[in-house]
C-alpha cells in the first residue's frame, strides 16, 4: 500500500512485477441496507488503498459540499453512487464492481443495493463472490434483511462472512452493543452452512478497524477489516472439481483444424486425458491446448481455452467436455431451490426459458414442493412464489440438460429462468438433483403411429385452436365447423372449456395459475388427440400467449391452427348469453376476462374471425375453407406427418 513499494530497485523490478500479478484475488459482496453505511465502507476501502487519484478527491471534495451529508468531512458514499440520478435521490440503485488492490491482494467488490425489490441484483454479485461483508447498523441490530441477505448468499455458495458491525460510533463503542449483535447473528447463522464467519466493530465514516485497530475499541482482539479480507483464505477450489468445459463454439477456421472454444468451469486438464462429452457420451482423448499466447500444458478454472481431440468427434455449441473419469449428469426433471426475482408471481406449468451454464430450454416449474420463510428458514406451503422468495420446486425441461447438483458445482449446477415474452431474467436457481422418475420413465415407441392412424382416417390431423373472450362466439363457430367434417366424413373431436372443466379441469379455478394449468393440460390433451390421428377442435378462452404458444410448440409445424374469434368486449358483453359479465361488473365473478383479468390477443393466428362482422355460418365456412386449401382435407394421404 505504501509509496515505496512502487520505487522498487531494478534488479528486483521483475520479481515485484511478478508478485504483482500473482497476487491473490478476492471477489467479495456487500450487503447492507440502505441506511447501513454500505457505500461509506466501499469508499472508504478504495480510499485507504490509495486507489483514488487527486482529481477524483478534488470532485469528491466539491460534491461533498454539494450533496454530502457529512458536513465538511468527505463523504465516501459519492465515490460509490456513481451516478447523478441515484446521487439526488440519495440511494445507490444498481450493482456495481469496483476493483482494488493492496500489496497483498487484489479485490473486485460486488456493491448491490440494500432495497428489497434488488434481490436480483445481490443475488447476480454473490453468484461470482467468494466472501460476503453483511453490514449493520449497531443502533439496529440484526434485522429482516440481515438475514435474508444471509440466507441468499448461503443459497448461492458462499461460504466466508464477515459481519460488519458498523456505526459503532454512535453507540460510544459499547462492547456490549457489539457483542448482543454478534450472539444473535452467530445464533441465527449456525443453521446456515457457512465456513467461516467474522464479526467486526467498525465504523466506516470514522475510519475505526478499517485498515487498523481502532483505539476505541481496545476490548476487541481481532483484526481490522482490510487486513482481514487480505488474509482470509477463501480459495474457492473450483481446481479441485471434474473438469468442466462448456462448448462456447467450435473453432474451425481450415478443414486441418478444429478445435472447441470455452472458458474452463471446473477442474483442470492435461493432453492426454481422457475426456467424455455430454450430451453424446462420445469419447476421446485432448490433443493439445490452444491458447492465443501458445499451447498450454495444463488448463485451469476460469481460462479460455480451445481444445483439439484425438479423435475426430461431433461436438456442438452447449455441448460440455467433461473428465472421462467423472462426466457431468444429464437430465430434464430435477429439484431445484428457486429464487424469484419478477414483480409477477411464479406460475407454476407456464413455460419459461432455463439457462445454464451451457444450453438455453423451455422449463416449466411442475409442483413448488415449499417455499422458505428467508426470517427463520422455516418451510411453508404455497402455491406460488412473489418477488424476492425462495422456494423447493422441481422442474421440467423440453430437453436434457448437462449438470451438477450445486453443491458439488456452483458454476454447472445453477440456472437462470427467463421470461419468454421480455427476455428479463425472473428467477435464480440451483439444482438440488435429477429426478429418479426422469431416468426411469422412458418413451414407448408403438407400432401403430400417428402416421398409420392419419392415412386410416384419411385426413392430416391437426389442432384448431379457438381463443377469443367469453361469449366471442368460440363454441358456437366450432360447433358449426365440427359438424361440417363431420358431414364430410372426418374424424373429430372437440374439448370445451367449459366442458373439460366439468371434468378433468374440476379442480381448476380462474386465477392467473389455474387458467395456466387448465390450458396446459388441454395442450397435452390436444397433443393425445393429434396423436390418434383426429382433428381436434380446442375451444377455450385460452388468454395468455404463453399457454397458446406451448400448445403450439407441443405439436408439429403445421399441426396447430390458431383460430382468434376476435369479437370485441363490448359486443360479447352485450350478449351476455350465460349472464357473467353483468355478474363481473356487479363484482360477483372476481377474475373475469376482459374486465379484471387479462386477455392477451394472437399476433399471428393462422385465422382471425370476428362474429361482430360476420354470421357463425360464414366464420365456419372461412375455417374450413383453410383447412381444404392448406392440404388437411385431402384423400391421397400425402402428408408430411
Ligand atoms: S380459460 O381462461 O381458462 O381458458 P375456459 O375457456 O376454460 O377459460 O373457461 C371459460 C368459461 O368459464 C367461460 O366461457 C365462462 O362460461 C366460465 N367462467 C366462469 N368464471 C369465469 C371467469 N372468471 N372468467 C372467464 N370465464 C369464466
Amino acid at each position: 500500500m505504501s509509496q515505496a513499494n512502487l520505487i522498487a530497485p531494478s534488479d528486483d523490478i521483475a520479481d515485484y512485477l511478478s508478485a504483482h500479478e500473482n497476487k491473490g484475488l478476492l471477489r467479495f459482496i456487500t450487503c447492507g441496507s440502505v441506511d447501513d453505511g454500505k457505500s461509506t465502507l466501499i469508499g472508504r476501502l478504495l480510499y485507504d488503498s490509495k486507489l483514488i487519484y487527486d482529481d477524483q478527491l478534488t470532485a469528491l471534495k466539491n460534491d461533498a459540499k454539494k450533496y454530502g451529508t457529512q458536513g465538511d468531512k468527505i463523504d465516501f458514499a459519492l465515490l460509490v453512487d456513481g451516478l447523478a440520478a441515484e446521487r439526488e435521490q440519495g440511494i445507490t440503485i444498481d450493482v456495481a464492481y469496483r476493483f482494488f488492490s493492496t500489496d497483498k491482494r487484489k479485490f473486485i467488490v460486488a456493491d448491490t443495493p440494500g432495497h428489497e425489490q434488488y434481490t436480483r441484483n445481490m443475488a447476480t454479485g454473490a453468484s461470482t463472490a467468494d466472501l460476503a461483508v453483511i453490514l449493520v447498523d449497531a443502533r439496529q441490530g440484526v434485522l429482516t434483511q440481515t438475514r435474508r441477505h444471509s440466507f441468499i448468499v448461503s443459497l448461492l455458495g458462499i461460504r466466508h462472512i464477515v459481519l460488519a458491525v458498523n456505526k459503532m460510533d454512535l453507540v460510544g463503542y459499547e462492547e456490549d452493543a457489539f457483542r448482543k449483535i454478534e450472539e444473535e447473528y452467530r445464533a441465527f447463522a449456525s443453521s446456515l452452512d457457512f465456513a467461516s464467519i467474522a464479526c467486526i466493530p467498525i465504523s466506516a465514516l470514522e475510519g475505526d478497524n478499517i485498515t487498523k485497530r481502532s483505539p476505541h475499541t481496545d476490548w476487541y482482539n481481532g483484526p481490522a477489516l482490510m487486513p482481514y479480507l487480505e488474509t482470509a483464505d477463501v480459495r474457492a477450489d473450483h481446481g479441485d472439481k471434474p473438469f468442466r468445459l462448456p462448448v462456447q463454439w467450435v473453432n474451425r477456421p481450415n478443414l486441418d483444424f478444429r478445435g472447441f472454444s470455452g472458458t474452463v468451469a471446473s477442474g483442470s486438464i492435461r493432453p492426454g486425458d481422457d475426456i467424455v462429452v455430454l450430451p453424446s457420451a462420445k469419447r476421446s482423448r485432448v490433443a493439445r491446448i490452444v491458447t492465443m499466447d501458445g499451447d498450454l500444458a495444463e488448463a485451469r478454472p476460469d481460462m479460455a481455452v480451445t481444445l483439439t481431440l484425438e479423435d475426430e468427434i461431433d461436438i456442438s455449441r452447449g455441448d460440455v467436455i467433461c473428465a472421462g473419469n467423472a462426466p457431468a449428469e444429464q437430465t430434464d426433471q430435477f429439484a431445484a431451490h428457486l429464487l424469484w426475482m419478477a414483480e409477477d408471481c411464479l406460475l407454476p406449468g407456464r413455460q419459461y426459458l432455463l439457462k445454464t451454464a451451457n444450453r438455453t430450454v423451455p422449463a416449466t416449474i411442475t409442483a413448488l414442493k415449499h417455499k422458505i420463510n428467508v426470517n427463520t428458514l422455516a418451510k411453508e406451503s404455497g402455491k406460488t412464489l412473489e418477488l424476492n422468495e425462495v422456494g423447493v420446486c422441481n422442474l421440467n425441461l423440453a430437453q436434457p440438460v448437462a449438470f451438477d447438483p450445486y453443491k458439488d458445482n456452483r458454476r454447472t449446477g445453477s440456472f437462470i429462468l427467463i421470461d419468454r415474452r421480455s427476455n428479463a431474467t425472473i428467477g435464480a436457481g440451483l439444482i438440488d438433483f435429477s429426478l429418479r422418475r426422469a431416468q426411469n420413465v422412458h418413451w414407448q415407441d408403438l407400432d401403430v403411429d400417428k402416421a398409420a392412424r392419419a392415412v386410416a382416417k384419411n385426413q392430416r390431423p391437426c389442432v384448431l385452436w379457438f381463443t377469443g373472450l367469453s361469449g366471442s362466439g368460440k363454441s358456437t363457430v366450432a360447433n358449426l365447423v365440427e359438424k361440417r367434417l363431420h358431414d364430410m366424413g372426418r374424424h373429430t373431436y372437440t374439448l370445451d372449456g367449459d366442458n373439460v372443466r366439468h371434468g378433468l379441469n374440476k379442480d381448476l379455478g380462474f386465477t392467473d395459475a389455474d387458467r395456466v394449468e387448465n390450458i396446459r393440460r388441454v395442450g397435452e390433451t390436444a397433443r393425445l388427440m393429434t396423436d390418434a390421428g383426429l382433428i381436434t377442435l380446442v375451444s377455450f378462452i385460452s388468454p395468455f400467449q404463453s399457454e397458446r404458444r406451448m400448445a403450439r410448440e407441443l405439436l408439429q409445424d403445421g399441426e396447430f391452427i390458431e383460430v382468434y374469434v376476435s369479437t370485441p368486449l363490448d359486443v360479447c358483453e352485450k350478449r351476455d348469453v350465460k349472464g357473467l359479465y353483468a355478474k363481473a361488473r356487479r363484482g360477483e365473478i372476481k377474475n373475469f376476462t376482459g374486465i379484471d383479468s387479462a386477455y392477451e390477443a394472437p399476433k399471428n393466428p393462422e385465422i382471425d374471425v370476428n362474429t361482430a362482422d360476420i354470421s357463425a355460418q360464414e366464420a365456419a365456412e372461412i375455417i374450413v375453407r383453410y383447412l381444404d386449401e392448406n392440404g388437411y382435407l385431402k384423400s391421397d394421404g400425402d402428408w408430411s406427418i
